[in-house]
Order: structure tokens, then sequence, then C-alpha cells
């Protein structure tokens, strides 16, 4: 049976990591994401009354938007409370704003610097969390990455990305994806920017599971030889821009230029989550060749993010037992 027929809820009430998902789940997301984008009209009153609240310690464009859009395209509603001047839990205790926010609205997108903020707000509130970007995980990303190579190369079991640069958030999500899809990444980054140990030991376990193939390295040709796609992200992240001119310095030799993909199979895509620091990361020649997959995997954010909403919002029993559970 095809998961979109069984897959109407998610086993966890939030979204804070790919981890947090099956691979049963993962597939589910992008084949209901499938569906929602051939067919949004059917969706369109799915989540009518529901109010989500996006909370943001960083900037964003494409994460605000397409939850905004989404929420909208689904009949709901969102709101935006911009947290750039101060981090979450200083004017008040997360616990707090949390169990305000419970009373009012049916779910929170979080952009934080510490994933801490991220699961400490999970913990307190008895409505589904998502992480919109934290230090650790940009799981929303990594889900609608690996939609936008479904609608490319269809079976993601025989994909290779080569992700060359920093070992990031991003990157951990995407190796964790991978992971539960059975999926071929190599990661190629400079020594001592490799993804977390503890990241890399949950997609090993999880690759034991569904055969999928993890290498890490720190030879960028070694990964980028034979890819399907070739990804990556800024050097420094959002928080990390102290330590910008350094990094440049280190990461040079991993920028994705015309000779790095020449190295990639020919029909190769390339993928970068945006914001791009052109000249940087990746050349204009390349970002902006026929190549360059960019605006199909920003695109792909908002359907993919309206099948999490739906997944983790759609259901009207999930906030009233919650509740009454969490408070007795
Ligand atoms: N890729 C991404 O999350 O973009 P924003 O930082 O603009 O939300
Ligand atoms: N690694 C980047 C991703 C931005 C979407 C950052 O955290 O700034």
């Amino acid at each position: 049976m095809s998961p979109l027929r069984t897959l109407t809820r998610l086993s966890c009430p939030d979204l804070l990591s790919v981890q947090d998902l099956s691979p049963a789940e993962v597939e589910g997301i992008l084949d209901l994401a499938g569906l929602v984008k051939s067919r949004p009209e059917e969706f369109r009153s799915a989540l009518a009354g529901r109010h989500l609240v996006l909370i943001f310690e960083k900037p964003s464009l494409r994460t605000r938007v397409t939850f905004e859009v989404g929420m909208a395209d689904l009949g709901g509603r969102a709101l935006f409370i911009d947290q750039t001047h101060a981090p979450l839990g200083g004017r008040e205790k997360l616990c707090d704003i949390a169990r305000n926010l419970e009373r009012w609205v049916d779910g929170i997108v979080l952009r934080t610097f510490t994933h801490q903020t991220v699961s400490e707000m999970a913990a307190h509130a008895a409505i589904p969390v998502i992480n919109g970007l934290s230090d650790r995980e940009h799981p929303c990303q990594a889900l609608g990455d690996y939609f936008t190579l479904q609608e490319r190369f269809t079976d993601l079991r025989r994909v290779k990305l080569a992700f060359v640069g920093d070992g990031n958030n991003v990157c951990h999500s995407l190796l964790l994806t991978a992971a539960l899809l059975g999926s071929h990444i190599a990661v190629a980054t400079p020594p001592g920017y490799e993804p977390a140990r503890e990241i890399v030991a949950a997609a090993a376990d999880a690759a034991t599971r569904t055969g999928a193939h993890l290498e890490l390295t720190h030879d960028w040709q070694a990964a980028v030889t034979g890819a399907d796609a070739v990804y990556t992200d800024v050097w420094a992240s959002m928080g990390q821009e102290s330590e910008a001119e350094q990094r440049r310095a280190v990461f040079a030799p991993y920028q994705v230029n015309e000779g790095l993909m020449a190295r990639a199979a020919p029909h190769a895509v390339f993928l970068h989550c945006l914001p791009a620091h052109r000249g940087e990361e990746v050349t204009d020649a390349v970002i902006d060749s026929p190549q360059s997959g960019v605006y199909d995997q920003a695109e792909n954010r908002l359907h993919v993010q309206k099948a999490i909403l739906l997944l983790l919002l759609g259901n009207g029993q999930r906030r009233t037992a919650r509740l009454r559970g969490a408070r007795g």
C-alpha cells in the first residue's frame, strides 16, 4: 500500500531532528509533498482555523516565507515573532513561553542559535514544535532537498550526493536523511570541520538497517567523482561570523567551481540551501549554470513543509489530548 494511504500522522509530535522520523515516515512525507505540489486545491482548507507561530533568533528568507505561504495555502494562518535582537528565554523562561503559546496557537516553528532551545521548547509545549534551523540541524531543508532529488532521479537508492564544505547543520540533516532513505552520500570537509560524531553514529546506525552508503572524507575529488548531485553551503554559518575570515582560507580548496563540477557525473545537479556567498563556496558560473537546481530546492521547501504541517497540525485531537495529558 502507498505510504500516502497509511501516513496520516507522524509518530513523534515534533520535528526537531531528522532522527525523529522513521524511514517510512520520510518516504511518506516526500509522497505527500508530491501530492500537495501536484494537487494543491485539494488541501486548501486542510488547516482551516489552525495557527502557527514562527519565532526566529536568526534571519530568514526561505523558511519564513515558505511556512507563511504554506499555512495560508492550507487555510490556516501564520504569525511571525522577530527574535533576532536577543536569544529566546531572556525576557521570560522558555517553559512560560511554551505554556502561553499552546493556549493560542497549534504549532511553533523555531529558528535558534542552540539546538537546546528547540528541545526545551518541545519538552514544555503541548503543541508540535518544528525546527526551522538550529546550530545542529535543518530538517525541513534536507527533506525538501531529497524531494528535489527524487523529482529528478526517481530512485533515491541509486543517487550519490556529494556534500562539499562544512560539516554543519545542513550537512547533518542531509546525512541523516540519506541514511533513512537508503541513499548514497559522500561528505568532504577540511580536517577539523567534519560532521558531529553523534550525528555520524546515528546515520551509520540507520544505514545498517536501510543499506545506505555513507562516506566521510577530506578528499573532495573522491567525494565528487561520479556524483549525481553536488551540494555545498556557506563556510561560516549564522553565528560563526567572527570565524569567517579564517574559514575562507581553510575552505578555499573546497570551492564548488566548474573544475570541481567536471569531476561529477555529466548529468549532475548543483544544490545549495541558500543563501549563497557567491565567489566563496560556489562560483557564479556554477550557481547560474543550467546544472543548478537551487531554485527548485527553494520552491520545494514550500511543498515539503506543507506535508509536514498537514502531518503534525492536521490532527485536531492531538492538541486536546496532549494538553489534557500534560496538565492532568
Ligand atoms: N535555506 C534556508 O533555510 O534559507 P533561509 O535562511 O533564508 O530561511
Ligand atoms: N548553514 C547555514 C544554513 C542557512 C540556511 C547556517 O546555519 O547559516
